[in-house]
């Protein structure tokens, strides 16, 4: 990992040259070779960590330095030990950490908190995001708490209905682009110097420093590292957040060991756990993606680099399932152990149902899967009752009921 030797802040390192840039409201990517930027601070910041008081802001000495903190409460996010689910896999260590429970349902907002006060710390105006739904309705919340106008490029169609409607709530502006996720985020980026935004999307390294605190959460919960961390796949920011978060626990000197990553991409957009799984240097993009978890709908991931790092790097694995496999682990999550989780953030669930089977497991590790969005975010996914009867008033429903069930 990068330490940098300077006094001064943070700094944005090049994952690939490693050139340093200046943080800047502009700097999105490499000024020298386009290559992914990490946040990197000072030897001197990990030699002087100290956490207090609650959610994301709690681990402000390992975060990029802000004026005014723009948050809605975030992080803190429940560890859930999973008795139940954990038997019906043969696990016996399994914990749930439910991302759906931050104030816009999923783990965008760890993120939204950071870059958002980030945007007021370079004055700017606007920010801008495309997004599968989550990113942009944690980032219209943010804006609107800010007072900054929110600009979102959003696939046309596909979008769950309850994100749509936390953006236009928010009062974001919405662009629709007539393609997918890719298409909208290629568009955007290639306009955004004439629409004068800061872009919010997770190709800025300062949404993964919020995203990161999941990591730490889950660390200071168990009060030792697990053994793997399971999460969902899509553009891969924040799988590698996770790894940054805990190698930054390690050099810190808080942590003895680093978990090993998993990935869980869908069958139908899974260009990284393809990559991975042939052991390829690079990642074939996916020309026409398709999952039910329509949040990791994305074929052209943009932080691919970073996830194949963060998987080879801490030994771990990825792993492709098909959409029965994620609503059976939708259903099995939410009829198990109470926890309601959107098709993506089911997904790793549903991975680890497959390694399990797979005999990747011996049973009694620690292992944490990452839930990352909330069940109500996506209500066009089709759930029947469990059991369901219909009664006229006065009628007696104990015969019925003796019978359905
Ligand atoms: N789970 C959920 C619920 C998501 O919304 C996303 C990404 C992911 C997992 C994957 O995280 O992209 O960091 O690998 N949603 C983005 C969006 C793309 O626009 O809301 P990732």
């Amino acid at each position: 990992m990068r330490v940098m030797e300077y006094q001064d802040g943070e700094a944005l390192v090049c994952m690939d040259c490693g050139a340093t840039h200046e943080p800047g409201g502009g700097v999105l990517v490499c000024g020298k070779c386009g290559g992914l930027l990490e946040v990197a601070y000072p030897r001197s910041v990990f030699r002087s960590v100290s956490f207090n008081g609650r959610g994301v802001w709690r681990y402000r000495s390992l975060l990029p330095r802000v004026e005014r903190i723009v948050t809605l409460g975030e992080g803190d996010t429940p560890l859930v030990k999973a008795e139940r689910l954990g038997e019906s896999l043969g696990l016996r260590n399994l914990y749930v950490k439910f991302e759906g429970a931050n104030p816009t349902g999923s783990f965008k907002d760890r993120g939204m908190t950071v870059a958002v006060s980030i945007a007021l710390r370079f004055h700017a105006r606007s920010v801008a995001c495309a997004s599968t739904g989550n990113t942009s309705a944690s980032m219209a919340a943010y804006a609107a708490r800010a007072g900054l106008r929110g600009l979102v490029f959003l696939p046309d169609g596909y979008v769950a209905p309850g994100k749509l409607l936390q953006a236009f709530a928010h009062g974001a502006t919405i662009v629709r682009v007539r393609g997918n996720f890719d298409d909208a985020l290629k568009t955007l980026l290639s306009h955004r110097e004439e629409l004068g935004v800061y872009i919010l999307n997770s190709v800025n390294p300062y949404r993964i420093e919020g995203q990161k605190t999941a990591a730490f959460e889950i660390w200071e919960s168990l009060n030792y590292t697990p053994d793997f961390v399971i999460y969902p796949v899509g553009n891969a920011a924040n799988i590698s957040s996770g790894w940054k978060g805990f190698k930054e626990l390690v050099e810190a000197g808080l942590a003895e060991s680093k978990p090993r990553m998993i990935g869980v991409q869908a069958e139908g957009a899974a260009p990284i756990a393809k990559a991975y799984l042939e052991g390829e240097e690079t990642v074939e993009p996916v020309e026409k993606p398709e999952t039910i978890a329509t949040a990791i709908r994305i074929g052209r991931p943009f932080s691919w680099k970073k996830a194949l790092k963060a998987l080879r790097d801490s030994r771990g694995t990825a792993v492709t399932v098909s959409d029965e496999e994620i609503l059976k682990a939708q259903i099995g999550l939410a009829r198990m152990e109470g926890l309601f989780a959107e098709p993506a953030g089911a997904a790793p669930v549903a991975g680890l149902a497959k390694l399990s089977e797979e005999g990747f497991f011996k049973g009694d590790e620690t292992i944490v899967a990452v839930v990352t969005g909330h069940g109500l975010k996506d209500p066009s996914v089709n759930i029947e009752p469990y059991a369901e009867l219909t009664i006229h008033p006065g009628e007696n429903p104990v015969e019925a009921l003796r019978n359905l069930l």
